[in-house]
């Protein structure tokens, strides 16, 4: 046994991240995981600007950055994933060769899907390769769907019906689906996660086997695949590692004032509201949004990034100061685990759609693009923890329907049946993450598999 351990310990794991704060996440949390089971485990993202980190005791964060040509560092442009690609090729074989000249020659190499061109530098470098996919089973099947011409663009019927998934209309299918001309570049990114897809060594979801059973069945029956989600800090579910709280990698700065403030406030009284890293709403949306929360008369808790304030109405914090606290960023792990917010009104990025389910609290779906319409339809009527606000002719969610959603989860009858809902699949995530549940036994799997093909 102690044999077998030093062999683990000596196992190099390098887990190679997109710069996105949706996808750092969920990757820096896997390999903290990996570390848990004993292997020593490297984080490299290439970045475009500062990282805020909070030193990890079990794993090492390397950064490299590079300047994407665009007008900005957004990750949606075709240019910014060329130049990432260059980057990456141009550094990761001397960042590889540079950890075997120091005694810790790498393994494998987990990256992200979205970089599905990572497998061949490590087919070159003789290293192990193994995709780590970002976003929901359910979603990723549509886009193997699109990517095999089995679903085609532009989607002409009102409902789509696939192997695995519920029956989804139009809106309900990602936005790049239907929103073809906005981001070509995206969508053959996205497709590109299959490219390689039975030839990698291993494929990872951020899921739970039970949360999307069907479409994981569906895909397994392409190849095998471990679900090892939700890759929550574990001091919020399965508590493996116990001083585990924050992902610990941030792009923005967190404004920590807000858990004081909710210290203040009564158990399930709080919505708490955010849009994740990427969104942006349009100005007569945050209006709508605003104004709903003021309507609603409840304790409200929003963040709204520093380059989304602009769109806030011109009084809107002043007159709301009593009832709300608007920040510029938070640890949402911790507002979500806090017991004073019974709601999260949320754009339904998978990692929030994750957060919200696995820490039990009812959500208020405002889908805005990407794969966030799939989640909302997933929140709202296959897991039921929550309800997806309705959309008018000018394409808004409305004040009113704001208020209704809120007042329908916060004091409705409707909110008593999310609120067992929510318990229970808390309860689920939980189990999937603790020692032996579904999850567990994958990344054990994994490292055993790892370990024979290494050794
Ligand atoms: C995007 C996509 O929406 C998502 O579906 C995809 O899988 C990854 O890229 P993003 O839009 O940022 O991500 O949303 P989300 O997936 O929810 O990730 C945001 C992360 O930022 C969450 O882990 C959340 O906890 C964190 N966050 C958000 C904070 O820590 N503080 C905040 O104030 C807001």
């Amino acid at each position: 046994m102690a044999d077998n351990q030093e062999i683990v310990s000596k196992t190099h794991v390098l887990v190679v991240s997109f710069p996105a704060q949706g996808h750092i996440n969920p990757l820096i949390q896997f390999a903290k995981r990996l570390a848990f089971k004993g292997l020593k485990v490297t984080l490299l993202v290439f970045i475009t600007n500062e990282l805020h980190q909070i030193p990890s005791s079990s794993i090492r964060v390397e950064t490299i950055s590079f300047t994407p040509q665009t007008d900005n560092s957004n990750c949606i442009h075709g240019s910014f994933f060329k130049n990432l690609q260059d980057s990456v090729s141009a550094n990761l074989p001397e960042f590889i060769a540079k950890q075997t000249k120091d005694g810790s020659p790498v393994s494998c190499i987990v990256y992200d899907s979205a970089m599905s061109w990572v497998l061949d530098i490590a087919r070159e470098l003789g290293v192990a390769g193994a995709s780590f996919f970002t976003q929901s089973i359910a979603v990723c099947a549509i886009y193997y769907h699109l990517n095999e011409g089995k679903l085609k663009i532009p989607v002409e019927q009102p409902s789509v019906s696939l192997p695995g998934l519920p029956e989804l209309d139009t809106y309900e299918l990602p936005s790049f689906v239907y929103n073809t001309k906005d981001y070509p570049q995206v969508l053959s990114v996205l497709y590109s996660q299959f490219s390689n897809f039975r030839e990698v060594d291993w494929i990872f979801f951020n899921t739970f086997n039970i949360l999307e059973e069907e479409a994981m069945n569906w895909m397994r029956s392409l190849r095998e695949i471990k679900a090892i989600g939700p890759t929550i800090p574990s001091v919020y579910i399965g508590k493996q590692l116990e001083d585990d709280k924050d992902y610990g990698c941030n792009l923005l700065k967190s404004n920590n004032d807000c858990i004081g403030w909710l210290n203040s406030k009564e158990t399930g009284s709080v919505v708490f509201v955010s849009f994740g890293s990427a969104a942006a709403l349009g100005e007569e949306q945050m209006t709508e949004l605003a104004w709903g929360l003021k309507r609603s008369n409840t304790y409200f808790l929003w963040v709204v990034r520093e380059t989304e304030e602009k769109k806030l109405p011109s009084n809107f914090v002043e007159e709301t100061s009593e009832k709300g606290l608007v920040v510029q960023w938070c640890l949402q792990l911790e507002v979500l685990a806090h017991k004073a917010v019974g709601c999260f009104i949320t754009h339904c990025g998978w990692n929030s759609t994750l957060e919200g389910l696995s820490l039990g609290v009812p959500m208020i779906a405002m889908p805005q693009w990407t794969d966030q319409s799939t989640n909302a339809k997933f929140i709202a009527d296959v897991w039921k923890v929550g309800v997806r606000a309705k959309v008018d002719e000018k394409g808004l969610v409305s004040k009113e329907e704001v208020e209704l959603c809120i007042k329908e989860i916060i004091v409705g009858e409707k909110g008593n049946e999310i609120r067992k809902n929510s318990d229970k699949w808390k309860k689920l995530a939980e189990e999937a993450v603790d020692t032996g549940g579904s999850s567990d036994k994958s990344i054990d799997e994994f490292v055993k598999e790892l370990v024979n093909k290494s050794s």
